[in-house]
């Protein structure tokens, strides 16, 4: 496999750090963008460690807040020609009803709206690179459908599974809308389950939540199991572009719900995003 550039979010826990472990044994060089920098620091000093590989930097970058995002894309753009690998890992759920700096529902706003921005500000780099974008959804899309899109914000209705669920089917949509809008290019995009996994995920829930979490955690698999669909995606050397867009389980590609292929939906995400984030796309 060449030498290749990888951006990961959400690199300082769980499922990301496994990832980004794997990645640095394979030699890609890693920017990891971490809201909290000393646990990206620390990370890093642990990749070196383990893998010897050097080539590893942390920026800050809070994806529930649009101007990180941005500052976060810039700094990107002034060290690096090209990306060949961007992971869209990092999110969430949320215990009550938050909002993001922007004012942006925050389930909706760390696990999609972020990453909306990061992506289509880092898109010459990713067009350069040819690269792979790979974004961490869930099986919890299945309790979404599409008329959640008519009120993003949530500002009827909310509770933590249904705001987690239709980010989740944003992530799927978001993939999907990126295969086909930039393939020519030569960028492929993926969403992916990673299985129901032993993280922080869920940390933040109190109450019957906070309970189902604790009970499940003995059938839950490891981060570094809940990994290798992201490390397969992102490391692989030669991938079918034809699986382009597609929604991954165990390392191949699934079936997600009617809702998750609906092309209206998901050009209406397109124009949400693009409204939402018009201030900082330049
Ligand atoms: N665990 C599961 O069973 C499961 C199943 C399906 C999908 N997923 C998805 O897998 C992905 C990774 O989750 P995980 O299970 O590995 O959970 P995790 O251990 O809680 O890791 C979440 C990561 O996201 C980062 N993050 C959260 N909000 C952020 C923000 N506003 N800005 C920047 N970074 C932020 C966290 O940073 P800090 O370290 O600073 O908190 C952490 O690095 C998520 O997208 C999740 O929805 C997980």
């Amino acid at each position: 496999m060449p030498f290749r550039t990888t951006v990961v979010t959400g690199a300082t826990s769980g499922i990301g750090k496994e990832t980004a472990l794997a990645l640095a044994k394979k030699d890609h060089a890693l920017y990891l963008l971490v809201r909290n920098v000393d646990k990206g620091e620390q990370l890093k000093r642990e990749i070196i460690a383990q893998t010897n590989n050097r080539s590893v930097f942390v920026i800050h970058c809070d994806l529930a807040d649009l101007q990180s995002v941005q500052q976060a894309a810039d700094e990107l753009k002034g060290k690096l020609m090209a990306v060949n690998v961007l992971v869209n890992n990092a999110g969430g759920i949320n215990a009550s009803k938050q909002l993001s700096k922007d004012g942006n529902e925050l389930t909706f706003a760390m696990n999609h709206l972020g990453h909306f921005l990061l992506t289509m500000s880092l898109m010459p780099l990713l067009q350069k690179g040819q690269a792979r974008i790979i974004n961490v959804s869930s099986e919890a899309h299945r309790m979404a459908s599409p008329h959640l899109l008519n009120d993003v914000q949530f500002k009827q209705g909310y509770s933590s599974f249904k705001a987690y669920a239709l980010a989740k089917l944003c992530n799927i949509y978001f993939a999907k809308s990126l295969a086909e809008r930039y393939a020519s290019s030569g960028i492929t995009a993926y969403a992916l389950h990673p299985g129901v996994v032993n993280t922080g995920f869920g940390s933040q829930l109190g109450g019957l939540g906070k309970v189902l979490m604790l009970l499940a955690k003995p059938f839950m698999i490891t981060a570094r199991e809940g990994a290798q669909t992201n490390i397969y995606l992102a490391g692989e050397a030669k991938l079918n572009p034809k699986l382009s867009g597609q929604y991954f389980k165990k390392g191949k590609p699934a079936k997600p719900t009617l809702a998750a292929q609906n092309t209206s939906a998901r050009n209406r995400l397109w124009q949400i995003s693009e409204q939402l984030t018009n201030n900082f796309l330049h």
